[in-house]
Formats: C-alpha cells, sequence, structure tokens
C-alpha cells in the first residue's frame, strides 16, 4: 500500500475518499483513503485537515506507526519550505535528498529502550533514492518543473528563524521547515521508503534584504495538484525495495 502526507497547505486530494481510524499504541490516527482505479491509496494531513497541530507537537510516531500497521510501504510527503538558497525561489520545487536535525524537544526514535530495546538507524539515504528518481522521472513526463535537490535543515519551530540563524543555516543546506525530522527517521525505522518534495513558500529571514512576505497557501496551491499527480503517477507504474536500504536500514549491535 501507499500514502500520501500533505504538509501545510495539502489537507486532501481532488478524488473521492474514505475515513479510516487507525489505532496505534502511540495514539489514534485518522486518515483518508482514495481510491483510485481500484487501487487504495492513504492520505494523512501532517498537521491536520485544518492545521491545528503544531510542528512541534505532531504525534509523528503514531503517524508513522499508523501508516505501517495500515500496510504502507511507500510514502510520498510534501513540505511547505522557506529557502536560503538564491537559486531556488519562492514557487519552486525541490526534491528533499538530506537533512540536517536541529530540532530539539521531540521524540525521535521508537527504540527509546522500553519494549522495542536500543536500535540504531543508518542515516546514508535517508530519503528513498528510488522514490527521488522515479519523482524526476514521472514529473518531466507530466512537465511539472523540478528546481533541484535540496539539502533540509529542520528547526524546532514553530517560530521562524531570525537573520543570523539563517546567515548560519545556508552555509549548511538549502531550505528551511519544522517536519521532516523525525519524520524520515521513523520511516527508515520501520523499513518504509519516504520521499519528500519541497515546495518553496517564501525566502528565509534576512535572504533578499527585506522582510519576506509569506504567501504559503498561494505557492501550495499553484503547485499541488500536479504534485499530487506525479505521486499517483508513480505509485500506479509500480514501486520495489529491492534497490534501495529503506527496508534494511537498522544497524543491529
Ligand atoms: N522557516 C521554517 N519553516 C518554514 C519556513 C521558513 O522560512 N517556510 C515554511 N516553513
Amino acid at each position: 500500500m501507499k500514502a500520501i502526507i500533505g504538509g501545510t497547505g495539502v489537507y486532501g486530494t481532488s478524488h473521492n475518499s474514505r475515513v479510516e481510524k487507525i489505532k496505534t499504541k502511540y495514539g489514534e490516527v485518522e486518515v483518508d483513503v482514495i481510491n483510485i482505479d481500484g487501487e487504495e491509496i492513504v492520505f494523512l494531513a501532517r498537521h491536520g485537515k485544518k492545521h491545528s497541530v503544531p510542528p512541534h507537537l505532531i504525534n509523528y510516531r503514531a503517524n508513522m506507526m499508523a501508516l505501517k500497521e495500515f500496510g504502507v510501504n511507500y510514502i510520498y510527503a510534501t513540505a511547505a519550505v522557506g529557502s536560503c538558497n538564491e537559486s531556488y525561489a519562492p514557487g519552486d520545487i525541490v526534491v528533499i535528498k538530506d537533512f540536517i536535525d536541529f530540532t530539539k524537544s521531540r521524540p525521535v526514535t521508537f527504540y527509546d529502550g522500553g519494549e522495542n530495546g536500543v536500535k540504531h538507524v543508518d542515516m546514508g539515504d535517508p530519503y528513498c533514492k528510488n522514490m527521488r528518481e522515479k519523482f524526476y522521472l514521472y514529473s518531466k513526463e507530466l512537465g511539472l518543473d523540478i528546481k533541484g535537490d535540496a539539502v533540509y535543515i529542520c528547526t524546532e519551530g514553530p517560530r521562524f528563524e531570525t537573520a543570523s540563524e539563517i546567515k548560519m543555516y545556508k552555509n549548511f543546506g538549502d531550505v528551511v521547515g519544522m517536519t521532516s525530522v523525525p519524520e524520515v527517521v521513523l520511516a527508515k525505522e520501520l523499513g518504509l521508503c519516504y520521499s519528500s518534495i519541497g515546495i518553496i513558500t517564501n525566502w528565509c529571514t534576512g535572504i533578499g534584504g527585506e522582510i519576506a512576505l509569506h504567501d504559503i497557501q498561494g505557492s501550495v496551491d499553484k503547485n499541488r495538484e500536479r504534485i499530487t499527480e506525479v505521486f499517483i503517477k508513480v505509485f500506479k507504474e509500480g514501486l520495489d525495495q529491492e534497490n534501495c536500504y529503506c527496508n534494511n536500514s537498522i544497524i543491529e549491535l
């Protein structure tokens, strides 16, 4: 089974769906199940359908465990991000390739020494290589312009960054957001293939020298339908876990 996690501004698709509630030991999660030509795809709104959960309080473990328990193996996510790379402007689409974690207060693992024990997870390729390649391939086919790969700086939020923070972050990465960690990490712990597509909604603080006007919903609206179309196209063409390490990333001690 395949899933889409919709980030800020992406709260559903235009397809018919039914609501499903999935109970996990971390909490209950509500998803939409969409039927496309006989194939079911799960849709999860990361912040809730009314954007009611801030980034640092999202129950990432419940979300990812719910998808796993529902039978999901492949996840495409969207992420609204600010750009600190002059080559990526508001409205552009990027494929997230790697991350740097500056979060502070979140549960970051399923392996917290309880009944699941202590395990480490490899981060050599956090965002599934196959799913990234396929996104490029089918975007080209469907005419969606991708600006390039991006390193994602994950901040704690919910506040935006100071100009001095961005001055530092821009030495390390291309885009800044608040949610990819621990989502991608937990996906790997569960052996899931996960890829995230960045939608640039604003210049980061201090970039361009002026106060950025944030039209977050506008930037996302411009691309939402076509990004989802590409996700669905990849899902229909088929995916496997033969050519990546996503299902084999736990480092046994
Ligand atoms: N910073 C952090 N998170 C964000 C931004 C930003 O500039 N834009 C969208 N999400």
